[in-house]
């Protein structure tokens, strides 16, 4: 596809992550998060990450100069009105999302796409809290961004089928595998993954083994990368207790109740690598 403008909302973990994958495959990039502080912090972590591409050769010199002049950041809405996407990275919360889209919508040109990264709230859902649920769609990347291949794109159900081929032709642009996947609660990927992480959280607090014995187990006897507790690190252990939560709430089915350790740990503000103690420990760089 030719190079569009993506509007990125969040320069968080994953904002900034679709920011720097946007960029290398050409796109201009308006990136937006509610304070300069934070909007700063996402830009330096993509120029860190672009200059990690030239290192390994996946870009030139000069595709690395004219990737970085291709990304603004704003703290102003407006400023994303050029954008023909807007691809939503904020907080997994339904009140936080519709808001960030409400207050998008009026700046916005009647055929931008919207789409959401949402891990697992219904983008049926989400789409109805705009005014353009036809033009709105799941566009669900994973973490580390630049480096996991998939991206489930998820049809709410008043998008149209223009809408998912344009939101597929974007992510195949990022060099992404995209996956159809309907709006069922936490899509294919956190449906079958979150459970998984979850009865570790189980078998750790049962004493079934220690955290390094059920990571291994995982990683020798089913040759997954990483182990669940220490992905569960990664991702954030917020994060993977809200959407066991959603699982439960939606489906009204106690196999998904959260596990009370993931529960406490949580409560604890022990969230993983990005508060420096989940599962396991991590000592700041
Ligand atoms: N952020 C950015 N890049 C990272 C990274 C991170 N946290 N961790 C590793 N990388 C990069 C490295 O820089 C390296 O890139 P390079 O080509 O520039 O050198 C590349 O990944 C490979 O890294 P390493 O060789 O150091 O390490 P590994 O081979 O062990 O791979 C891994 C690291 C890619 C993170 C691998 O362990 C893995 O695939 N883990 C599973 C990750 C996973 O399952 N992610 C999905 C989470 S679920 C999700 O995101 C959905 C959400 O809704 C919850």
């Amino acid at each position: 596809m030719e190079s569009a403008t993506v509007g990125v909302v969040g320069a968080g973990q994953m904002g900034h992550g679709i920011a720097h994958v946007m960029l290398r495959a050409g796109h201009k990039v308006l990136l937006l998060d509610t304070t300069r502080a934070l909007v700063e912090t996402g830009a330096n972590r993509i120029i860190k990450g672009l200059a990690r591409d030239v290192e390994k050769a996946r870009l030139t010199n000069d595709q690395h100069r004219q990737a970085i002049d291709r990304l603004t950041t704003t703290t102003a809405p407006a400023d994303l009105a050029a954008a023909e996407f807007i691809i939503e990275a904020v907080t997994e919360r339904f009140e936080v999302k519709s808001v960030v889209f409400q207050a998008l919508e009026p700046h916005c040109r009647p055929e931008t796409i919207f789409a959401s990264n949402t891990s697992s709230i219904s983008i049926t859902r989400l789409a109805a809290a705009t005014a353009r649920p036809a033009k709105f769609v799941g566009l669900h990347f994973f973490n580390p961004v630049p480096v996991m291949k998939l991206v489930e794109v998820v049809p709410g159900l008043q998008t149209t089928p223009q809408t998912v081929e344009k939101a597929t032709a974007l992510a195949a642009s990022a060099g992404k595998t995209p996956v159809h996947v309907n709006d069922f609660p936490g899509f294919v990927s956190n449906r079958v993954l979150m459970p998984m992480i979850n009865e570790a959280a189980f078998c750790l607090m049962e004493g079934v083994a220690d955290a390094a014995g059920i990571d291994n187990v995982m990683k020798l006897g089913m040759n997954h990368p990483m182990g669940p507790l220490e992905l569960a690190d990664l991702i954030g252990l917020d994060v993977c207790r809200d959407i066991m939560l959603v699982l439960y709430e939606s489906f009204r089915d106690s196999k998904y109740r959260p596990c009370p350790l993931l529960e406490k740990m949580v409560a604890a503000g022990w969230l993983g690598q990005k508060t420096g103690r989940g599962f396991y420990a991590h000592p700041r760089k």
